[in-house]
Order: C-alpha cells, then structure tokens, then sequence
C-alpha cells in the first residue's frame, strides 16, 4: 500500500494535485449521448440546463465502425458547447480495446480543460485504476492541464464486485462508481437479456398455510446485493454510488422503482439512457418535499444535534439528526440549482 503522506503526489512531474476533497455537485442524473450521431449532438446546448451531467459515450452501443466518429464528435461537442455548471463526462473504451489509447489522448490533448470525469468500464481490480490514474497524470502533464480529470468506475464484472472497496479506494482521483447491471449479469452468467430492473421468475414464494391453498410470491430485486455493497464500498471511501442504465424505455414504472431502491440505499443518481428518464432521475433523485419538511423538523427541535426529542409520535435521537441532515444538505444543492424545488422546499 502507498504510504499515507504520499497519497496526494502528484504521479507525473508536471501533472495536478490530485483533489483532497470531491468538488461539491449535483449528479442526480448521468446523461448519455452517442456522439457520433450529429443531431443528438446538435442537442448539447439544450440537454445543459436540463441534464446535471452530459455524458459522450465511447463504449458499448457504438458500433466498431463508429469509434473514432465517436471520439471526434465527443471533442467536437465539448468544444462547441458551453456546459456551465454541468457536468461533462466521457465514457471511454475499456482498457484492453484498441480505442482505449486515443480515447484518452485526443480527449485530454483536446478538452481535458473542459473534461470532469472519465468513466472507465469494466473495472477489476485496483490495479485498473491505478494504470488509468499514471495514464491520466502523464497526460495532464503533457498537456498542461490545471486540475485534475476524476475517474468514475463501472461495477460490471464478478472480479470487480469481489474487489469494490479496493476499488473505491485505489486512487483520489477516484469520483464514484456505477452498477453496470447488463455487463455483470453476463459476467456472472445470470440467465437474464434485460438492462437492469427486476426478473418475473426471481420471486420468493410463500409457505403453504393449507394442502391446495394458492400461494402468493413476490418479486424479488435482484441488484440489491450489488448495489448494498457498492455504496458501502463508496461511502466508506468518501465516493459516490451510482445506479446505472435502465433499459427498458417503455416501462417507466420499473425504471423509478429501480432508481428509487437506488436512492433510498445511498445512491446519487443514475444513468438516462432516453429523455424520459431525465424526468424520471430528477423526481427520484431530488427529496421528497414531505421528507425535507420532516427532516428540517427535526433539525428545528435539536439545534445542537443531541438529546431526545419525540416529533409526531417518533423519537428522535442524534443520530435521525445525522439522517435529517443528509436530506436536508441534498435538499440544499438541489435548490440551490432548481427554482422549482427551492421553492416545494420553501427554502
Ligand atoms: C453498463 O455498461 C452495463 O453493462 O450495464
Ligand atoms: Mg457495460
């Protein structure tokens, strides 16, 4: 292991300090745009404002053919576009691709100043991170880059998930990681096709209570593992937790339940693979105002955050005041972004 005091060199002479602390945003939902399409390119400046991260996608769903359209349309959009206080993402190709090279070359040669995050597929192990994170500082070298581009990892092979806390740990450029729900599921020879979300045959069946009585079953989630010990390994380690794709555009239903579970166990946001999943993150993603006014209750009753106080009928201790304050912080950022929800918060 590196030695503590050392953790925040700089791994090139040249490079940025790596960032002692994660920069403040909101990331409630990671929107994909394949960008070697010019009409959903041309929508960039639209989708800022709309989306908090815009994401160019080099990975899977981009044929071979379309690569390199791909990378130059993602160099082209970030150049043309004004992001503001939205995020700009790529997702690159895996490290052992052909693609994987340039990707990071032209990308920090040409918006690394513009570029926040990296999002790196099929992660395995730390060791990944640490080849991305030398790879990204000699580039930030080379390229005389002033801060540091952070790196979000996707959680989709078997290997991965054995070693998610190193992961989460392997580098301060480390921002988060994703459930890549599609790539696992083959990774670990699930018998689904789907992106994410439940399965009707992944049920817990009732106990019998009489010889021919009918039985009742009920669905079972099965991310919950995954995304459990992803956001244990993320908050242990000061990162984010994110749920990934949602596949199914045309059940919007199962799309929010997922990223609700998501939400309640700890994670951020979620990838929108379509429009109308941005809605869909926003709502799920941003408190519940009924929560917040909860929650501000009490933070009122306990102004030095310690005692007991009972509010409608609940005890309330130091440590609902710490819950209190999670959603009240997230309650915060989002309107300090949306006017709509500053104001359902009566901020
Ligand atoms: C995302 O990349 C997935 O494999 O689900
Ligand atoms: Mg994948």
């Amino acid at each position: 292991m590196k030695a503590p005091r050392r953790y925040f060199d700089p791994l090139a002479i040249g490079a940025p300090r790596p960032l002692l602390e994660l920069p403040l945003r909101l990331e409630r939902m990671i929107h994909f745009v394949p960008p070697h399409n010019e009409k959903v390119r041309a929508k960039a400046p639209e989708l800022v404002g709309q989306v908090d991260v815009v994401l160019g996608n080099l990975e899977d769903a981009i044929p071979a053919e379309s690569k390199q359209a791909a990378r130059e349309g993602l160099i082209a959009m970030a150049k043309a576009t004004d992001f503001g206080s939205t995020g700009l993402w790529a997702r690159v190709n895996a490290l052992n691709s052909p693609w994987f090279i340039d990707d990071m070359t032209r990308l920090v040669g040409e918006i690394g100043d513009k570029l926040d995050v990296v999002m790196a597929p099929k992660i395995e192990g730390e060791w990944d991170i640490h080849f991305i994170d030398q790879y990204l500082a000699l580039l930030e070298a080379r390229y005389g880059l002033k801060r540091p581009i952070l790196v979000h990892a996707i959680l989709e092979t078997a290997q991965g998930v054995n070693n998610v806390d190193a992961i989460a740990a392997a580098s301060p450029r480390m921002h988060g990681m994703s459930l890549g729900p599609a790539d696992l599921a083959a990774s670990r020879a699930m018998k689904t096709t789907r992106v994410g979300g439940g399965h009707p045959d992944y049920r817990v069946l009732a106990d019998a209570v009489a010889p021919h009585a009918e039985r009742v079953s009920f669905q079972q989630d099965p991310w919950h593992y995954t995304i459990a010990r992803m956001v244990d390994a993320c908050a242990a380690n000061g990162v984010k937790p994110f749920y990934g794709p949602f596949g199914d555009f045309s059940d919007q239903a199962a799309c929010e339940a997922q990223f609700r579970n998501a939400f309640l166990l700890g994670c951020v946001g979620a990838w929108t693979l379509h429009p109308s999943q941005i809605v869909i993150a926003k709502r799920v993603f941003s408190p519940d105002p009924a929560e917040v006014a909860f929650a501000r209750k009490i933070l009122a009753a306990m102004p030095d955050g310690s005692g007991a106080v009972m509010i409608d009928g609940k005890m309330q201790d130091d440590a609902t005041w710490k819950q209190a304050r999670v959603i009240v912080d997230l309650a915060r950022q989002v309107a300090a972004k949306d006017a709509d929800y500053a104001a359902l918060y009566r901020f």
